[in-house]
């Protein structure tokens, strides 16, 4: 098959990066043994969450415990993403089917394997007017305010440290930009603000977001209305770190022409963006390509998520929104959306030139090698592509083929994602690697945060 224009310039991007990555590495000598390139260094991922991940995003999907027993949609999920969202098994009705009593056998389901495959999670959601579990309908007043209270205490508390983002707030507005009315609105109009709050003390280390449907559109009601909502809580000083807009375009809407205007404007606003529930009707290859172009273009968008797997596990499978059908085959769609990741920059515009490659910190790479059990391994670090608030690491093991690597990230960067591991992330500054059949050469993207400063890493063999 001819190779696209897409293609050529991610090639082209690519092979003048990996130049000048592989000069950077030599300025530093201890790194010189290990030249290893980024993912897709040569050749465009073929995977969503490898072509997200070559611009530092993420792509994932919703993940429904019970279908967890299907292969053919393990078997995509794992492949494909490395986000995931329990589609029900963190609400409320699922956590805390009576007052005070928790239960969170499914949503450990859904989130024991997407560790256990590679993938972060997004907790979905803590405070919603929907699904909630029976005593909590009937409820109002300071008992309620009390009960979201308690509920997001105890929540966050058992995933503590364990999640990217956190889903706190939930459709909290009306289509006119005003505030829904619901029992929690009932409750006082600082209910969304004392959430947050709570939320921050409960887990710093995950990051909270807003998420809404119907607020993709820069002039609508709605939009306007959660935007200054963030605007007001930025200028108080109310914990809020990201928006998701979960860009629901089935049901009879569509990408509007100035959705890129929405992403970058809430991201000025200083937290991250992420399209959370993305499906389209009949899975509109444009309008797929117009909404991952939006995301990419906009250094902020930090990732997309598909609100399912395949057609058949869909909310609306009768609009066949999906980037796979009910056999598992990819739709047009998916490619559409995979060559739009592959010809990312990193940057707020597709440019492929703006990418710099030499992390500020430029000390010797860690190389620790441990020999228990006998084996012993060594895990070396050299530099990937940098850029404003983030960069890549590659990481190569030698020794043992029967590895773990822990990497200890120093605080406030944090780990955003990885590839070509099985990872488990016992918080946002510890991650724990494994082989995943991929080889010894894996990468991590982290998020600086105003500091380069690079991990230390130690290997173990087994
Ligand atoms: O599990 C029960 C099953 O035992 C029972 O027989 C069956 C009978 O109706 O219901 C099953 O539960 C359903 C559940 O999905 C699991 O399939 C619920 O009825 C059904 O209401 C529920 O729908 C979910 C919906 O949220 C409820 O609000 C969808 O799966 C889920 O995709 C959807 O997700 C929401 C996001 O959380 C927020 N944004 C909108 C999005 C789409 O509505």
């Amino acid at each position: 098959m001819a190779e696209s224009s897409s293609d050529l310039r991610r090639r082209r991007w690519w092979r003048s990066t990996t130049t000048r990555v592989l000069a950077g590495v030599a300025t530093v000598a201890a790194t010189a043994t290990v030249l290893v390139t980024a993912p897709g260094a040569d050749a465009a991922a073929s995977t969503l969450g490898a072509a997200a991940a070559q611009s530092g995003r993420y792509f994932g999907t919703a993940i429904a415990a019970g279908r967890l027993s299907n292969s053919a949609y393990t078997t995509i999920a794992a492949r494909e993403f490395n986000m995931v969202t329990p589609e029900n098994e963190m609400k409320p009705d699922a956590t805390e089917p009576n007052q005070n009593q928790f239960n969170f056998s499914a949503g450990d389901q859904v989130y024991n394997w997407a560790v256990s495959h590679g993938s972060r999670v997004r907790g979905h959601t803590l405070a919603w007017h929907g699904q909630q579990p029976g005593w909590m309908q009937n409820m109002g007043g300071s008992a309620l305010r009390s009960a979201m209270i308690n509920h997001i205490q105890k929540v966050m508390g058992h995933y503590q440290g364990k999640l990217a983002y956190w889903d706190v707030v939930n459709e909290a507005f009306n289509e006119d930009g005003s505030r829904r009315q619901s029992n929690l609105q009932g409750t006082g109009n600082d209910w969304i603000e004392v959430a947050f709050k709570t939320a921050r003390a409960a887990d710093p280390s995950v990051k909270l977001c807003y998420n809404d449907y119907n607020i993709d559109n820069w002039s609508y009601g709605k939009t306007q209305g959660v935007y200054r909502m963030v605007q007001d809580f930025k200028s108080r000083g109310v914990p809020i770190d990201c928006v998701g807009l979960q860009a629901h375009f089935t049901g009879g809407s569509s990408v509007p022409g100035n959705f890129q205007q929405t992403i970058s404007s809430f991201a000025a606003l200083g937290v991250d963006v992420a399209l959370t529930e993305v499906d389209v009707t009949n899975s509109n290859t444009s309008q797929y390509s117009a909404l991952t172009q939006a995301c990419v273009n906009v250094a902020r968008c930090v990732g997309i998520t598909v609100w399912g797997v395949r057609d058949s596990d869909s909310w609306r499978s009768n609009e066949s929104p999906l980037l796979f059908d009910g056999n598992g085959n990819k739709k047009a769609a998916y490619n559409s959306v995979l060559n739009v990741l592959n010809s990312a920059g990193p940057g707020p515009t597709t440019t492929p030139t703006t990418p710099t490659t030499t992390p500020t910190d430029t000390t010797t790479p860690t190389t620790t090698p441990t020999t228990p059990g006998g084996g012993s391994c060594t895990a070396t670090l050299s530099a990937g592509q940098s850029w404003g608030d983030r960069y890549n690491l590659n990481v190569s093991v030698s020794g043992s083929s029967s590895w773990t690597v822990t990497m200890n990230v120093p605080s406030p960067e944090r780990i955003s994602t990885t590839w070509n591991i099985n990872a488990t992330w016992p918080s946002s500054q510890v991650l724990i690697a494994t082989p995943n059949g991929s080889g010894n050469n894996w990468g991590v993207t982290i998020m600086t945060n105003g500091n380069r400063t690079w991990p230390s890493v130690s290997c173990s063999a087994s």
